[in-house]
């Protein structure tokens, strides 16, 4: 008989993560014996107070910091590194501003060995889903900041990874542009099935688009807490429910 293993893609495991940082000769503990499972195409949002560790995690996820304890795991395997399964998006897009949009999704390939043609055929693909195909031959000094962050967005699906991990990549947007884009990114991860790993400061955009919250406090002696976002897709930020579930998230905070 044989074993069939099933096929797990985008799926992640944290176990005993620890990090600390060295400040000025002291030692600053971050991130302490964190678990997590994420599983394969699931919309995970991470939310807590500035400096509790969101950024330094999402970088341990992305393989560029290392763990001081502890390791992750993509599919079973350890992370040692940047991997092609993972793309990172930060709340600056850092479009290379002499390529067109064009060029700067299709770039990422092209520096993978993908050739031209075939670079430029997938980066349109992905240009027209975030709703650019018009401004492919713009210039980023261009494009408003929203435009520039679809951009970002199109250019990390184009090599199409199995996990996204976005830096509150919303952050720097005007209020109207930010739910619009909201709107998007629910889309986006819908039809693409990705796994997707969502900083963000903002708890309303953490309940609009996650399955799951994952809660980090600031004090160190509490420990971090799962919530789970019980509500139909696509999601009403008006809906009874919805309202219940952003006052219940606050609450964490000490918020009312
Ligand atoms: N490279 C670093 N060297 C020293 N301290 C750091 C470094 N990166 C982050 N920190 C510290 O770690 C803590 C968490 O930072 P960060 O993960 O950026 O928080 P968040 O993204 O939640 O605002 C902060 O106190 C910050 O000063
Ligand atoms: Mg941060």
């Amino acid at each position: 008989m044989s074993v069939v293993e099933t096929t797990r893609h985008g799926e992640v495991t944290v176990r005993d993560l620890s990090k600390s940082f060295t400040l000025n000769g002291q030692r600053l503990p971050v991130l302490r014996d964190l678990q997590l499972d994420v599983r394969s195409g699931e919309a995970l949002a991470i939310v807590g107070p500035s400096g509790c560790g969101k950024t330094t995690l999402l970088r341990v996820l992305a393989g560029l910091e290392s763990p001081d304890k502890g390791e992750v795991l993509i599919d079973g395997h350890p992370v040692l590194g940047v991997g092609t399964e993972r793309a990172i998006i930060f709340q600056e897009p850092r479009l290379l501003p002499w390529l067109t949009v064009l060029g700067n999704v299709a770039f990422g390939l092209e520096v993978r060995g993908t050739s031209r043609a075939e670079a430029e055929t997938r980066a349109r693909h992905y240009i027209r889903l975030v709703g650019l195909a018009e401004f492919e031959s713009a210039f980023p000094r261009q494009l408003s900041g929203g435009m520039a962050q679809r951009v970002g967005i199109a250019r990390a699906l184009t090599v199409q990874p199995e996990i996204l991990l976005l830096d509150e990549p919303l952050g720097a947007l005007d209020a109207m542009t930010k739910l619009t884009m909201q709107e998007e990114l629910a889309r986006i991860w819908r039809e693409e099935k990705v796994t997707m790993i969502l900083v963000t400061h903002d708890l309303e955009e953490a309940i609009y688009l996650a399955d799951r919250v994952l809660v980090l406090p600031k004090e160190k002696g509490a420990g971090p807490r799962l919530m789970e976002v019980n509500l139909a897709r696509p999601r009403d930020r008006n809906e009874a429910q919805f309202v219940q579930m952003r006052r219940r998230l606050m609450a964490e905070f000490g918020l009312h």
